[in-house]
């Protein structure tokens, strides 16, 4: 097994050359839109979700081929999530992966057809790729990721956190938020990318209990880099949450707790693969680093 850092370095460029070859090139009509599209995508981010499609394609022994084109289109939903998320009605960002965000680089307008075009091009994938050889899976698959990034997903995890703003959240309140607007992508990426293979009921609610506790567990150290972690290595404004005044993780238990809270996610998450021996081993080690990331 090549380590870990060769892996995801391996799988982070060819996730660049499918999502360079899926974006339409900044020369085609209408260009302003198609540069902001690879603007907001392409050279930057850490690309998690699509490493956690792999990796689950590990375990289901699924062909690469077909996990690219799942993995393109979950980080397609998640960019265009990003995009939408910076834009002045929501987060207020003008930093974005290290660069200008997309309504700062190009206009307000444009941010919003952005995200638009993104989240049509990721279900134009998921059904222009052959990802199973049963079209009823595949169809499946369309339908777990509309799910996720819907108004019972993303959007409404999206939503209540717009709407949550001053207000103290209680824990319950606030893991609810968290499952939805990160945890339901997170999960999208894990179950898509297995499905790419052959799995059964009990590899599918072992890869689902484990997505559910990485997910959470993705927010909660997000909360916790935005209190900690300086802007050059984040790439985006620190200390946000606090000057919005968003409820988090942090606002609620304290920077220790949380951190805590993350050590117990990871240890469910492992617990949840217990059964599934050597081919999880990268879903594994992207736990771990989801716990112990520092950007
Ligand atoms: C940031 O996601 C937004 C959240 C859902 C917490 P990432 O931390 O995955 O951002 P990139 O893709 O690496 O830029
Ligand atoms: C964003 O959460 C979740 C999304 C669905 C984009 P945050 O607002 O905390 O993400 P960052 O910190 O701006 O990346
Ligand atoms: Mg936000
Ligand atoms: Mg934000
Ligand atoms: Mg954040």
């Amino acid at each position: 097994m090549t380590d870990f850092s060769a892996w995801t370095q391996a799988c982070q460029a060819q996730t660049e050359t499918t999502l360079a070859e899926c974006l339409p090139l900044s020369s085609i009509t209408p260009q302003r839109l198609h540069e902001a599209m690879r603007y907001a995508v392409l050279g930057g981010g850490k690309r998690v979700r699509p490493l956690l499609a792999f990796a689950a394609g590990e375990v289901t022994g699924a062909d690469v081929n077909r996990v690219q084109h799942a993995a393109a289109a979950v980080e397609l939903i998640h960019a265009y999530s990003l995009v939408h998320d910076d834009m002045p009605a929501m987060d207020n960002d003008a930093l974005r992966r290290g660069k200008p965000t997309v309504h700062v680089e190009f206009d307000e307008a444009t941010a919003l057809l952005v995200g638009d075009a993104l989240q049509s091009l990721a279900f134009d994938i998921l059904t222009a790729q052959p990802l199973s050889d049963d079209p009823a899976t595949q169809l499946n698959m369309v339908q777990l990721l509309a799910l996720a990034a819907g108004s019972r997903g993303m959007a409404g995890g999206q939503a209540i956190d717009l709407a949550s703003v001053g207000k103290p959240l209680d824990l319950p309140e606030l893991e609810f938020m968290h499952i939805h607007k990160t945890g339901a992508l997170i999960r999208a990426s894990v179950l898509l990318g297995a499905q790419c293979g052959t799995v059964d009921a009990a590899t599918t609610t072992a890869l689902d209990h484990y997505a559910k506790c990485i997910g959470l567990a993705f927010q909660v150290v997000d909360d916790i880099l935005d209190a900690e972690a300086p802007t050059a290595t984040l790439g985006k404004t620190a200390g946000k949450d606090a000057a919005d005044n968003k409820p988090t993780y942090v606002s609620l238990l304290g920077v220790a707790q949380a951190r805590e809270l993350a050590q117990e996610l990871r240890a469910d998450a492992h617990k949840a693969l217990a059964h599934l021996g050597t081919p999880a081993e990268r879903l594994r080690q992207l736990a771990d680093f989801v716990v112990e990331r520092s950007f």
